[in-house]
């Protein structure tokens, strides 16, 4: 018997704290419920939406007809070791910095960068989390759903998964909420961690005066970094980089950096170049500011904070006012990191 919440306030179940209310609500402490949920909400006549911990969604206003689900099922558990790797389950419902730490404890190398990254398990491949040179699109093999179309449980291979920067198969409307992610598998290695490339990280060790970081030296930086650079949600709401870093060819960049030399610019290849949005919005003056109430965070251009109540309407008007911004100075079309939902 499924236990359903109706008119269920969202805000409070994200972490940049806007928002309205979700007609039903149903939390599952596993994944043998999802049938059910599955029939309830086409009984219903309602779409089904997943929901981890809210760190990359914002909700729209007023009262949305969805059903949401929330599935519990944190687990994580070593799958099989093979000489140097070692392949680890975890259930989608697991925090996703509880798996980062098990497998530094455990001295399981792969995931350690992307300490601190705030969701759960289930939600990371959804945008291919990544940080600090690191992206789970590295190391994530498969990942374990309910089709809510063929109303099975399928095993999805990461090629099929398309995972790229901060997207996958999953963004894609065609599939949109078709998979409710139950387990992931990631393969991750007995070695020592590979030498980091990551300027702050490669900065701190030397202030540390660490030579041969280890899996928590590695985790200790970037939970020191992140520190620095990303508000923490519980005090001053907020969903992380608002915008993707803009990819654009290679030859539009270099005109820019003629034009700006102090541009921060990252090859990716030949041909392609992704810039840092929180500077093209810093570069607009905008850093430390208030349009309504929406923040520009003091320290990264790239978060907006909200710490005034304001509602989704209110961050889609601060959104539209930085695009128009960048848009006029670089020529730069940014596009919006956090999903918008009903
Ligand atoms: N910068 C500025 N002003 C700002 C913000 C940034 O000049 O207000 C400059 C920085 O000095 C740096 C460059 O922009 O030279 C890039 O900044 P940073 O290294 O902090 O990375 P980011 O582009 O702001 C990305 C990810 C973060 C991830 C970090 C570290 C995206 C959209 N964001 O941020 O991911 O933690 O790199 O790898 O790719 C997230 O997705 O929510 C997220 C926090």
């Amino acid at each position: 018997m499924l236990e359903v919440q109706e008119q269920v306030p969202l805000a409070p179940r994200t972490t940049i704290h806007a928002g309205g209310t979700a007609h039903y609500f149903i939390h599952i402490p596993n994944e043998t419920q999802l049938p059910e949920v599955c029939a309830f909400a086409r009984e219903k006549k309602v779409p089904l939406h997943p929901l981890g911990d809210g760190s990359n969604t914002l909700f729209a206003d007023g009262s949305l007809e969805l059903c949401i689900v929330k599935l519990a099922n944190p687990f994580i558990r070593v799958w099989s070791v093979e000489q140097n790797l070692v392949y680890v389950e975890s259930g989608a419902g697991t925090e996703w910095d509880a798996f980062v730490l098990w497998t530094i404890q455990r001295g399981y190398a792969g995931v350690e960068c992307l300490s601190g990254i705030p969701g759960t398990v289930g939600a990371a491949p959804i945008q291919n989390i990544g940080a600090y040179g690191q992206e789970l699109k590295q190391t994530l093999v498969q990942v374990r759903a309910y089709d809510t179309k063929l109303e099975t449980y399928v095993s999805l291979p990461v090629k099929q998964c398309e995972l790229d920067y901060r997207t996958s198969i999953f963004k894609d409307p065609a599939y949109k909420n078709r998979y409710i992610l139950t387990s992931i598998v990631c393969r991750l290695s007995l070695r020592a961690p590979t030498p980091l490339t990551y300027t702050d990280i490669q900065n701190y060790f030397q202030t540390q005066n660490i030579q041969q970081p280890s899996l928590a030296n590695i985790r200790d930086a970037v939970l020191t970094i992140r520190t620095q650079k990303l508000p923490d949600y519980h005090s001053i709401p907020n969903a992380g980089s608002f915008f993707k870093n803009p990819i654009i060819p290679k030859e539009r960049a270099d005109a820019l950096q003629k034009q700006y030399p102090n541009i921060k610019l990252f090859p990716i290849d030949n041909t392609q170049t992704k810039l840092a949005a929180g500077w093209l919005i810093d570069q607009c003056g905008l850093k430390g500011s208030y349009i309504g109430p929406v923040g520009i965070y003091e320290k990264n251009a790239l978060v907006l904070t909200n710490a005034n109540m304001a509602s989704c309407a209110d961050i889609i008007q601060a959104r539209d006012s930085i695009l128009k911004q960048v848009q006029e100075k670089f020529g730069i079309t940014l596009e919006m990191e956090p999903e918008i939902v009903g």
